[in-house]
């Protein structure tokens, strides 16, 4: 077993060196924890479970509950490390489900478990894995169980609604920015409840941190979606162009067909033909790539991600001036301009 370190541009965004010492340690003992909480029963379950977790990831949601916690008097206690191991475990199993769904061969850089095992398998070990966090979030009592629930409803709302087109009435803009909100703001808002809850901060505080998770984890989906029309193979871990050829319109895409609306300009009509259904050929996804890369959609995405940021650093002056509050809006700035 060992510890995975988070891909440099997510690398702990702390410039005290007592903070970040602290932090680190807690990350690698929640490291250790996670890896005894994927074991089963069965070899092969203890196999399935740990592939995902073994292969890499940011580990951004445990490290948002113990920067948190640091916002009040107990940030270094057993609740909040299990707390950390929930929200990891949580969101492991959320991407054993979602390679399901979105067919994805590759996740963190190994390949996904449909495509190692088979969409049962997959299914059944993202299941294992919710079960799991449910066992530990009990530890933590009623009120950490009825936020978990309905933090996974949220989740799980949010991917449904993925699948779906806008209802009537509601423009795709906004059917998209409520998908992102529910099937990853909803569990980095609890990231940050958690950490500020188990690690003894007042109510207001855990109201404030949790609004604050939950603006920057729209903005860490949104940048998300950018990386993967903008990175190059390898890059993320991930596939790019997955969502074209899922046929999920991404804020970039949904810019991009803004601007290109009523055009008669035959790239216009072009990228709007290949942006309007799910792509399976590869040389249409390539072709819809480079032209969305090279498309100002981009730009207006990223410095839509960057205001969001902004807006989610507003909910930290409840914290007092210092180096955790200084964290917290390095994350936020991170998670904006991240390429991977
Ligand atoms: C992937 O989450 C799914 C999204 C919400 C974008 P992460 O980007 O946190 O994935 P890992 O944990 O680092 O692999
Ligand atoms: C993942 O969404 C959200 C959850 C796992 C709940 P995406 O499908 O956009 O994320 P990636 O790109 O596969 O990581
Ligand atoms: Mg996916
Ligand atoms: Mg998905």
């Amino acid at each position: 077993m060992s510890a995975t370190p988070p891909p440099a541009n997510l690398a702990l965004p702390v410039t005290d060196p007592e903070l970040a010492h602290r932090l680190q340690e807690r990350l690698d003992t929640v490291e250790t924890l996670l890896s005894g909480h994927v074991r089963a029963r069965t070899d092969y379950v203890t196999e399935a479970a740990s592939h995902l977790l073994d292969a890499g990831g940011k580990r951004f949601r445990p490290l948002l509950v113990l920067l948190a916690a640091e916002a009040g008097d107990r940030p270094g206690s057993d609740e909040v490390l299990t707390a950390a191991c929930v929200v990891e475990i949580t969101h492991l199993g959320s991407l054993y489900h979602d390679d399901v769904m979105d067919e994805a061969d590759v996740r963190r850089g190994a390949p996904s478990a449909n495509a190692r095992w088979d969409n049962n398998t997959a299914i059944l070990v993202g299941d294992f894995l919710f079960g799991r966090s449910s066992e530990l979030t009990a530890d933590l009592g009623p009120d950490a169980v009825r936020i978990q629930a309905a933090t996974f409803t949220r989740l799980v709302e949010g991917q449904i609604l993925e699948t779906i087109p806008a209802p009537e009435g509601t423009s795709a803009l906004e059917h998209y920015l409520e998908v992102v909100a529910g099937k990853t703001g909803s569990l980095i808002a609890t990231s940050a409840r958690y950490g500020a809850m188990f690690g003894g901060a007042g109510k207001d505080v855990e109201d404030a941190l949790a609004e604050y998770g939950e603006i920057v984890g729209c903005a860490f989906q949104l940048a998300d979606d950018i990386v993967d029309i903008a990175s190059e193979t390898g890059d993320s871990g991930k596939t790019p162009g997955t969502d074209l050829r899922e046929g999920v319109p991404t804020l970039p895409v949904l810019m991009a067909q803004e601007d290109a609306a009523g055009s008669t300009d035959p790239d216009d009509l072009r990228l709007l033909d290949l942006l309007s259904r799910p792509l399976s050929d590869d040389a249409e996804v390539d072709e819809a790539l480079r032209r969305l890369r090279a498309h100002p959609a981009m730009d207006r995405a990223r410095a839509y991600v960057q205001d969001r940021a902004e807006e989610a650093k507003k909910h930290l002056a409840v914290l007092p001036a210092g180096p955790v509050r200084d964290a917290l809006e390095a994350f936020a700035d991170l998670v904006a301009v991240r390429t991977g």
